[in-house]
C-alpha cells in the first residue's frame, strides 16, 4: 500500500533534466570501454571523467574515447565534485566496495552485474543508496533491450498461457588462465557468477524468486567453478533450469514454455535481436530493434529515474537485484564455493 502511494505521489527529480547527465567510469577494462562507446548514443550523457589504479591506464582510455579528466585512483573520481552518476565496471570483488565509495561521495551508481560477491553485501549497498537518497541500479543490461521489453509484455498478456517452464544456459570454452578475472577466486570468478547470472535472472524476471534451489557444480583447478547447473521450483509449481559454464561450450539459448505455447530466446539469450513465438502452431519470428552494442538501453534507464526522481529502476529494482543475489548464494553454498573474506 505505501509503495502504491509513494508510486502515485509526484517525484522530485533527482537531476535537473535541463542539463547533461555528467557520467564518471570507474574501470579501464573491456566492458568499460563498450559502455564509454555506448554513451555516445544516448543524448544528454557526457562522459566527464575516467579512474583506473594507474595513471597510464586512466590516460590510454581517456585518449580513445576522448575524456578529458583521467584519474589514477578509484578515490580520486569520488572526489570530483561534477560526477553525478559513477558506471562500476570493476571485477566482482570490487563491486561492493566501489559502490560504497561513490554512493558515500553522493554519486549515483550503475553498478556491473553480479551486483555483488553475495547477498550481505548486495544488502549493504542497496540500505547506503536509501540512505543517502541515491539512485542505484544493477547494470543487468538484458532486461532494457527491446526484445526482453517485448519477452515481459508476451508473459503479462498471457500469450503462452502461464510459464510452467524456464530454461537457459551461457556457456562457453575459454582458454584456462588462472591470472584472468574469471578463473580467479580473489576477484569473484567462476561460471556462476560471471554467466550463470543471465539465466537465473531471466527466470527471476518471468516467475519471482524461488522457493527451492538445488545446484551441482564442477570446481577446477583454480577453485572457481567452471560450470554449474541450478534448478529453481517456484510457488505454483514452474521450473527453471540454468546452465553455465566457462571451460564448455553451451547453446547459449533461452525457452519460455506455457500451458498455451513458448517463446524461444537464440543465443546469445542475453542479447536477442529477435524472438520465436510458438502458440498453438510453428513459430512466428518477431523481430526487434538492436542498436549499437546495446548497453546504452539501460545508460537510458538511468537517465529516466533521475529526471523521473526515482532511486530505482521498475525494470531492475534493488528488490530483484537482491533476490538475485539471494538465489546464487543459494546455489553456491550447495557446490561449496566459498570466495575469500566470506
Ligand atoms: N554487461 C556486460 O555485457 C558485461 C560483459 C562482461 C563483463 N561484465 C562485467 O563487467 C565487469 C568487468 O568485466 P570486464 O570483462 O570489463 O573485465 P576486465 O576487462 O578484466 O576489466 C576490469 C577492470 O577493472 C579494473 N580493476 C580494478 N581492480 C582490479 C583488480 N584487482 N584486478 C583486475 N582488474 C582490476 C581494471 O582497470 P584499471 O587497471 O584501470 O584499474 C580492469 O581493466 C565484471 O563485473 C563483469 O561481470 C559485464
Amino acid at each position: 500500500m505505501l509503495q502504491c502511494l509513494l508510486a502515485s505521489a509526484p517525484m522530485t527529480p533527482l537531476l535537473d533534466p535541463a542539463r547533461p547527465v555528467r557520467w564518471g567510469i570507474a574501470s579501464t577494462g573491456r566492458v568499460a570501454g563498450y559502455f564509454a562507446e555506448a554513451l555516445t548514443r544516448v543524448a544528454d550523457a557526457e562522459v566527464v571523467a575516467v579512474a583506473s589504479r594507474a595513471q597510464q591506464s586512466a590516460d590510454q582510455f581517456g585518449d580513445r574515447h576522448g575524456i578529458s579528466r583521467r584519474y589514477p585512483s578509484y578515490e580520486a573520481l569520488a572526489d570530483d565534485a561534477d560526477i553525478d552518476v559513477v558506471y562500476v565496471g570493476t571485477p566482482h570483488s570490487r563491486h561492493y566496495a566501489d559502490t560504497l565509495l561513490y554512493l558515500e561521495a553522493d554519486k549515483h551508481v550503475l553498478c556491473e552485474k553480479p551486483f555483488a560477491l553475495n547477498q550481505s553485501q548486495a544488502a549493504t549497498m542497496c540500505e547506503t543508496a536509501r540512505a543517502r537518497g541515491r539512485l542505484l541500479m544493477e547494470a543487468m543490461w538484458s532486461r532494457f533491450l527491446p526484445a526482453y521489453v517485448e519477452l515481459r509484455k508476451l508473459v503479462a498478456e498471457h500469450r503462452i498461457g502461464d510459464v510452467r517452464m524456464v530454461t537457459a544456459s551461457f556457456g562457453f570454452r575459454a582458454p584456462l588462465d588462472p591470472s584472468h578475472r574469471l578463473f580467479a577466486l580473489e576477484l569473484g570468478g567462476g561460471a556462476l557468477l560471471d554467466v550463470g547470472i543471465y539465466p537465473v535472472q531471466l527466470a527471476a524476471m518471468v516467475l519471482g524468486e524461488p522457493d527451492h534451489v538445488a545446484a551441482v557444480g564442477e570446481i577446477g583447478t583454480t577453485g572457481v567453478d567452471e560450470q554449474i547447473v541450478v534448478v529453481m521450483t517456484f510457488s505454483g509449481g514452474p521450473i527453471a533450469v540454468a546452465e553455465a559454464a566457462i571451460r564448455t561450450n553451451l547453446p547459449c539459448t533461452a525457452r519460455i514454455s506455457g500451458t498455451d505455447g513458448a517463446i524461444e530466446v537464440p543465443a546469445f539469450h542475453h542479447c536477442p535481436s529477435f524472438l520465436d513465438v510458438s502458440v498453438g502452431g510453428p513459430p512466428a519470428r518477431v523481430d526487434l530493434p538492436f542498436d549499437g552494442n546495446g548497453l546504452h538501453y539501460q545508460a537510458e534507464e538511468v537517465h529516466r529515474c533521475l529526471h523521473a526522481g526515482l532511486q530505482e529502476s521498475p525494470v531492475m529494482p534493488l528488490s530483484d537485484t537482491r533476490a538475485i543475489a539471494r538465489t546464487l548464494d543459494r546455489a553456491r553454498a550447495q557446490i561449496e564455493l566459498v570466495y575469500p573474506g566470506e
